[in-house]
């Protein structure tokens, strides 16, 4: 084994990671995305989440300002997109999420969007967050979860849900298959 504390993809031992793209507005009612691999489910009821966000994200600024956000869950064939809107920061691209060519859909309850066409996606609110020296730990609730009946069925996801996977940098993984444990 080497040792590999300092290194700066330590993070990446603990990837493949799902993929999904964070999508908030600002005071002035800008929207962006921003996609993320390091987000987890944290209790189930009520139902929080964390995502874990640097704060030279403008995604962290408009958080910030709005204090909610939609985190819409990503499959393969939505890749090209999310490496895109993961690759250029809205602060110089401000219509990346179009430019990207993900179709947003509004809901009448909730100020935020979400992408047209994910097999989930969570509408919440700012709860805390956990300042760290580069990356904050912003804790969400729910108040709204929605899924894709036909690939989420009940309890979890079908296998053709195909939900993409981050290995690190521009490689990604996909098309695993289920097993049950007897
Ligand atoms: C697959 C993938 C996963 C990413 N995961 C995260 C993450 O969990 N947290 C984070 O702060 N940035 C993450 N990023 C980087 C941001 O998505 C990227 O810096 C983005 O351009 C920020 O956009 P914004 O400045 O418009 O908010 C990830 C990028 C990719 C491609």
């Amino acid at each position: 084994m080497i040792d590999v504390t300092n290194s700066k993809y330590v993070a990446r031992v603990m990837h493949p990671r799902p993929v999904a793209v964070l999508i908030s507005i600002s005071s002035k009612g800008l929207v962006n995305g921003c996609t993320v691999a390091w987000f987890t489910p944290v209790n189930v009821s009520p139902f929080i989440y964390a995502v874990s966000l640097s704060y030279r994200r403008l995604t962290y600024k408009y958080v910030k300002e709005s204090q909610q956000a939609t985190l819409n869950i990503i499959p393969y064939a939505m890749l090209k997109e999310a490496h895109y809107v993961g690759s250029v920061s809205g602060e110089e691209v401000p219509d990346k999420l179009s430019k990207a060519g993900l179709e947003l859909e509004y809901s009448e309850e909730f100020k935020v969007p979400h992408i047209k066409g994910v097999p989930a996606y969570v509408e919440s609110v700012l709860k805390d967050e956990l300042r760290y020296e580069d990356h904050a730990l912003l804790t969400f609730q729910a108040t709204k979860v929605f899924v894709d009946e036909s690939i989420f069925k009940e309890r979890f996801y079908d296998e053709k849900a195909n939900i993409l996977l981050h290995v690190g940098g521009d490689i990604y993984a996909y098309g695993y298959k289920y097993v049950t444990i007897h």
